[in-house]
């Protein structure tokens, strides 16, 4: 592949900073991160109704979803999913300029994927959110007979059993999704956007 030349950035003339001040609330990134199973997408859902219910310019980023579309031509590799995350990461933070607090639901099991997407934020921006749930617990409900698949050897690769998830060791946020329901879930989270000033 050939990279591009003689590209050059143009400014927007509306920043997120009027953007902000028209909505009312600041911007972020609520980057969830768990094993399958552990609930991130219907936590992410939840808050992002939550957050729909109260006027917030809101937008989820789920995985399953964007690998129909914008990652379709990734598969499951670590140099895939790297790659997954490094877009994703791309995309939310676009839509963080654009003034919305935005939700990202992917597993994107590894520590220096999501560091790396950290860092094209300003402080404050990304929000990690561990969904910690043991895989037994994620195993025992396997919504989508994955982990079934996974141990019969029909889905190579997969995250916990046969590719790895890298906890992260300083999240901002973690929920213990085997401990609490989802309302509780939601409302530590918007707690923590409370606190930050965020909302
Ligand atoms: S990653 O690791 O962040 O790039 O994965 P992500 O984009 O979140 O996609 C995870 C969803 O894809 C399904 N699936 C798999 N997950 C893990 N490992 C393998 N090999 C795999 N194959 C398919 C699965 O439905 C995941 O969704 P969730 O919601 O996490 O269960």
């Amino acid at each position: 592949m050939t990279k591009a030349t003689n590209i050059t950035w143009h400014a927007s003339t509306v920043s997120k900073s009027d953007r902000h001040a028209q909505n009312g609330h600041g911007s972020c990134v609520l980057w969830f991160t768990g094993l399958s199973g552990s609930g991130k997408s219907t936590i992410a859902n939840a808050v992002s109704s939550a957050l729909y219910r109260q006027g917030i310019n809101e937008y989820v980023l789920d995985g399953d979803n964007i690998r129909h579309g914008l990652n379709k031509d990734l598969g499951f590799s670590d140099h895939d999913r790297t790659e997954n995350i490094r877009r994703i990461g791309e995309v939310a933070k676009l839509f963080v300029d654009s003034g919305a607090v935005v939700t990202t639901a992917f597993i994107s099991p590894f520590r220096s994927d999501r560091d790396q997407v950290r860092e094209i934020f300003q402080e404050g921006e990304f929000i990690e959110v561990f969904v910690d749930c043991p895989i037994e617990e994620c195993e025992k409900r396997d919504p989508k007979q994955l982990y079934a698949k996974a141990r019969r050897g029909e889905i190579k690769d997969f995250t916990g059993i046969d590719s790895p998830y890298e906890a992260p060791e300083f999240p901002e946020i973690t929920v213990r999704s085997d401990l609490l329901t989802v309302e509780e879930a939601v409302n530590q989270i918007l707690s923590y956007l409370q606190e930050k000033n965020i909302l």
